[in-house]
């Protein structure tokens, strides 16, 4: 099924220049980018965009990360995009994670991991409604 997923490259990656490389590993893995931004996002909006993840004993830590600095949300489209994207970044923890997978290659820790993907479907449409609206999410040609 065609799908679309939400990514953010995260502030890590971005203050590591990796922005270029990781994109080009997203398109050359078959995902079409269609809509993309530069945003810095408030302490207030990362922790409401991982309220899910609210209790847990990093959110506060996470909610400072991710606000950092400037990230990139991007939503892709692909057949299985949801699964495909998961397996293509690597397990949270990047020391866990499979030879070749984004977080193996570029992620310092399990917070500063390089980046974000929607772990279903359902979140992947909340996800990229908290950041697109719908005029930038054409349909691929
Ligand atoms: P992400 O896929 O964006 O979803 C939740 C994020 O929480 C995760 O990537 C990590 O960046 C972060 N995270 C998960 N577990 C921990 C942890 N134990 N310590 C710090 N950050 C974590």
């Amino acid at each position: 099924m065609l799908e679309q997923t939400l990514a953010i490259l995260k502030p890590d990656c971005l203050r590591k220049n990796l922005t270029g490389e990781v994109m080009g590993r997203i398109e050359k893995a078959g995902f079409k980018i269609v809509a993309m931004e530069i945003v810095k996002l408030t302490p207030q909006a990362a922790r409401e965009f991982y309220a899910v993840h609210k209790a847990r004993s990093f959110y506060e830590d996470l909610v400072r990360f991710m606000s950092s600095g400037r990230c990139m949300p991007i939503a892709l489209e692909k057949e299985n995009a949801v699964e495909d994207f998961r397996a293509f970044m690597g397990t949270t923890n990047p020391k866990e994670a499979k030879e070749g997978t984004i977080r193996k290659l570029f992620a310092d820790s399990i917070k500063e991991n390089i980046v974000h993907g929607s772990d279903s479907l359902e979140v992947a449409r909340s996800e990229i409604a908290f950041f697109f609206s719908g005029k930038e999410l054409l349909e691929s040609d």
